[in-house]
């Protein structure tokens, strides 16, 4: 009986020591531990034997028990602290490497130009107000002094919703609906989107205007020029010069149209002002009495102005950007470029 059990510790012990896995721990443990295994098999044949042997082949059978539990315990350590090396190795991460960037999103450059904008009328002590883009027939031509089968309609190609509903062709109906919830004085800013029928390189079918409208006794054009050349210089340049040409709007009178001495050639000649010197920004005028009296305000007493700028013209004189079409499309390649 000692030989069996010196000879299963021996046989336990070297299959242990060549154990790899913990699967393969769990059968030995069985094997030789359990309660079907061999060293129990062993115990169960005490019954056998003398009473001055039985306790020292009990205390054999102990001791080798105690060193096969052990070495288990030893050999599981083992495989596991060789586990954690090998994913210790594996999942080693270089903190010094640079980490992933999320792509990033940018402001369009329309936006950036209508806050940039914005701010220049804010400072100026101009509200910014908003309104709507589906507009009456009344808001976007008649109360514009632009009544129906009026040829001053053929100027603005229109996008009808129906018999006197459009997409608004301006953001002019904007002075109206502002002389009608306030009264003068009156300096509000009213920037937003714009339809006509037209499309080509230089025009979209939406696009985006930014109307000024000031209302108060004594106002007159020079102030108005006072106030665009500031714009224009802010946007431009301080050396860039204003001028009027005369023009024609159906609600202004007094209209001009206004240009600013060339940005590229400081008004020279070049290909951006085509040679002239000049660079037509945008449109206004003296608010036309008949429409200041149709929106509640006497024109004896009050007087106003009124300007129209085109943001994407204003965009791309500012970025030189040559296609309009460009700050539709989204393609961000071109889009990205314009992040502060
Ligand atoms: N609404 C005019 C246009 O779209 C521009 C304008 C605005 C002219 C304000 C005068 C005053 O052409």
């Amino acid at each position: 009986m000692r030989e069996q059990i010196e000879q299963i510790r021996k046989e336990a012990l070297e299959a242990l020591s060549k154990t790899n896995l913990q699967k393969d721990l769990e059968e030995l443990r069985v094997k030789y531990l359990g309660k079907k295994g061999a060293l129990t098999a062993i115990l169960k044949q005490m019954g056998s034997l003398s009473s001055e042997e039985r306790p020292v082949i009990g205390q054999l059978a102990n001791e080798a028990r105690q060193s096969i539990e052990k070495k288990i315990a030893q050999t599981a350590q083992e495989l596991k602290d060789r586990e954690l090396a090998l994913r210790l190795e594996k999942e080693k991460i270089d903190i010094t490497l640079p980490g992933k960037q999320p792509p990033k999103g940018s402001y369009h450059p329309l936006s950036l130009t209508l806050e940039a904008m914005l701010d220049i009328f804010r400072s100026m002590g101009f509200d910014i107000i908003d309104g709507p883009e589906v507009e009456t027939d009344y808001y976007n031509f008649e109360a514009l002094n632009v009544p129906k089968d009026h040829p001053a309609r053929d100027m603005q190609d229109t996008f009808y919703l129906g018999e006197n509903l459009v997409l608004r062709t301006q953001t002019s109906g904007m002075q109206i609906h502002a002389m009608e919830a306030r009264k003068p004085p009156i300096r509000v800013i009213a920037p937003g989107k714009t339809y006509r029928v037209d499309e080509d390189s230089t025009h979209s079918p939406m696009f985006h205007q930014i109307e000024g409208l000031v209302v108060d006794k004594g106002v007159d054009l020079c102030q108005l020029k006072g106030i665009l050349e500031q714009f224009a210089r802010e946007v431009y340049g301080p050396e860039t010069q204003v001028r009027f040409r005369p023009s024609f709007f159906p609600f202004t009178e007094p209209s001009v149209e206004v240009d600013v001495s060339c940005f590229s050639c400081g008004g020279k000649g070049c290909r951006t002002c085509k040679g002239t010197g000049w660079i037509e920004i945008l449109g206004a005028g003296m608010v036309h009495p008949h429409v200041l009296e149709q929106c509640g305000i006497d024109p004896n007493e009050y007087t106003g102005f009124a300007f129209g700028i085109g943001l994407e013209r204003l965009t791309m004189t500012r970025h030189k950007i040559t296609d309009i079409r460009l700050l539709f499309e989204n393609d961000v390649r071109f889009l990205e470029q314009f992040d502060k």
